[in-house]
């Protein structure tokens, strides 16, 4: 088996930049947060992809925050870079920047983390190239995945006993003061 050469962030640093055409509007001529969802998840393909050197598809998406709206005509500009691996998987951290060009102004409207797993030719996990890290800034984010990693599974974990307990004891006093009407027809 091949062992992959490690490969440094710098090496699959990708940007895209993409013009706010009008069908990308919604209702209130602000663009979909789908066109952005979608914008982000082809960068992050791109950027783990080149750093793999193999076919990766999307695991997980977090802090998908939208910060600001964007508007038709803006300029989305979307850095990414590998900011962990583990075996399979690689962190891929994504800024979003719109440019309006005729204000020559630019706001921050998402910070977001996508994780991909690269596959091999018989479409099972295969192993990544490992990072080098080259200034401090990538240190503190490679660091901060791996905390980032272990917050997820903590909190899968105790999403997972929360809800076994309220199948198994339904605590309806957890509702009250919350907007809904209880109207049950079924006999829990
Ligand atoms: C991702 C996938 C390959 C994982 O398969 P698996 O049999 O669970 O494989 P493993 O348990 O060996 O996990 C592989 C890696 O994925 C990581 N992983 C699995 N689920 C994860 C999750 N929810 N969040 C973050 N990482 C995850 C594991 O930690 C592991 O990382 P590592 O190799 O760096 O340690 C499989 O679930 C899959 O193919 N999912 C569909 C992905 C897809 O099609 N996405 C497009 C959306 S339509």
């Amino acid at each position: 088996m091949n062992i992959p050469q490690p490969k440094p962030v710098s090496f699959s640093k990708t940007t895209i930049t993409e013009l706010m055409i009008p069908s990308y509007a919604n209702f209130g001529g602000k663009i979909h947060g789908g066109i952005l969802l979608s914008l982000i998840d082809k960068v992050a393909y791109a950027c783990a992809s080149k750093h793999a050197a193999n076919y990766c598809v999307t695991v997980s998406v977090d802090n998908v925050d939208f910060l600001e709206p964007v508007e038709v005509g803006d300029l989305v500009h979307l850095k990414a870079a590998v900011v962990y691996v583990g075996n399979s998987s690689l962190v891929i951290g994504i800024n979003v920047i719109a440019e309006n060009v005729k204000e020559g102004t630019v706001k921050k409207t998402n910070n977001s983390f996508v994780t991909m797993v690269a596959k091999g030719d018989d479409d099972k996990p295969t192993q990544v190239p490992e990072l080098i890290l080259e200034s401090r800034e990538e240190v503190r984010l490679f660091m901060e995945a791996v905390k980032r990693r272990e917050l997820k599974k903590d909190y899968r974990q105790k999403v997972t006993e929360v809800s076994t307990l309220l199948r198994e004891h339904p605590h309806e006093k957890l509702i009250q003061g919350e907007r809904c009407v209880l109207k049950l027809k079924d006999h829990i």
